[in-house]
């Protein structure tokens, strides 16, 4: 075990960190979808391993006392949870914002009603692509007609609905339409998310990661629609390899978000599941204030005193908090290195490598994450 102990005197003076804004809650990692992007780790966990109602209950009310304003309930698919409505009201009761994270499938107008009755306050739709064939390569499933009756219920029934749209070679081309559906749909917020390659996207990124071509015409369709069409508010997620600074992951390690795993891991960013230094705390034995101000893995890179060289004396290094951690660990193997994608790296020639192979055909076949576990 590394991280902290390398650090107490600096760990033990620093300020207390705010409460977290959010509270990501993945419910599960089961999915009718099998998306060769998915965040989700490559080591699934099944439902036997989920926590119970109660379990998320209590977490639900920790989450409201240390300060948190609002709840993602996400997956997998969290329409698999037939408890959701139970938790949407324990939600509800304690005025907490709560948001369904959700493909859409097993909406029914019945089910969205309930859950809208039990506390549920916005939508947000994930959407692979509008072409049949894409989206099937992609989900591994024909489950495009479903968004779009998923879209219109959403609507129908006043509910806020933000669109989301992971973006890759396979539908980058596509951006265009997918702006067209989000205005159509009567959408508030089209989240177009450049796909970062963790889990199971860094499994495909041979097939996923775009050329500078591509997502430059593709930034500046996003540009010319929000002049156009300024009532639809277009976020951009920038492509991290084509840059060459690092995005302030998560807002800063543990500083914004925290994340409960279907088994009651508990994060601060969804993909630190592969992080080998820190067992991630658990819920079921740690209450969510002990996780987020004292846990090793919570305090391990917040602020700058982990830092090696290059960050450690870098002007950036408030900025940007040295990249992504994760995406350090995976291509480094050392979660302290400097995030490869800063030029700065002395690793960004993985970067350099990645952007190279674009030049060659990718190699065997798309890997779909399996659908349920
Ligand atoms: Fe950011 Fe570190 Fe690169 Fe500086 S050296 S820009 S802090 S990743
Ligand atoms: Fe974990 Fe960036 S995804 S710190």
């Amino acid at each position: 075990m590394t991280g902290l102990l390398d650090t107490p005197r600096a760990a033990s003076a620093r300020p207390r960190p705010a409460p977290p804004l959010a509270l990501i809650a993945e419910l599960t990692h089961r999915c009718p979808l099998q998306c060769v992007y998915c965040s989700n780790p490559v080591q699934l966990l099944g439902a036997a391993r989920e926590l119970g109602t109660e379990d998320w209950r209590r977490v639900l009310r920790e989450a409201e006392a240390m300060g948190v304003l609002q709840v993602l309930h996400t997956g997998g698919e969290p329409l698999l949870r037939p408890d959701l409505s139970v938790l949407l009201r324990a939600g509800r009761a304690l005025d907490l914002y709560q948001t369904l994270i959700t493909s859409g499938v097993g909406l029914s107008e019945r089910r969205l009603h309930d859950l809208l009755g039990a506390g549920l306050d916005a939508v947000q739709l994930s959407l692979q692509s509008l072409d049949d064939a894409t989206a099937r390569r992609i989900c591994g499933g024909d489950f495009l007609k479903r968004k779009h009756e998923a879209a219109a219920l959403i609507r129908a029934s006043g509910t806020p609905l933000v669109l989301n749209a992971v973006l890759h070679r396979l539908n980058l081309g596509e951006v265009g339409n997918i702006l067209q559906f989000a205005l159509d749909a009567g959408a508030e917020r089209l989240e177009l998310a450049n796909s970062q390659y963790y889990g199971w996207a860094l499994e495909n990124r041979a097939h996923l990661l775009p050329d500078a071509a591509a997502l430059r015409d593709a930034e500046a369709q996003v540009t010319a629609f929000r002049a156009a069409h300024p009532q639809l508010s277009v976020q951009w997620v920038v492509p991290d390899y084509h840059d060459t600074a690092p995005k302030p992951c998560m807002g800063g390690w543990a500083q914004t978000h925290l994340i409960v795993g279907p088994d009651g891991r508990a994060l601060p960013c969804p993909a630190a599941y592969v992080l080998p230094d820190h067992v991630p705390p658990n819920v079921s034995a740690t209450s969510l204030e002990q996780v987020w101000y004292d846990s090793a893995l919570f305090q391990a890179y917040r602020g700058t005193d982990w830092m090696r060289e290059p960050c450690r004396t870098c002007p950036q290094r408030e900025v940007d908090h040295g990249g992504c951690r994760c995406q350090a660990f995976l291509l480094t193997g050392d979660a302290r290195n400097a995030d490869p994608v800063c030029t700065l790296s002395p690793h960004r020639d993985v970067i350099d490598a990645a952007l190279d192979d674009l030049r060659r055909p990718a190699p065997g076949d798309l890997r779909h994450r399996p659908r349920t576990a």
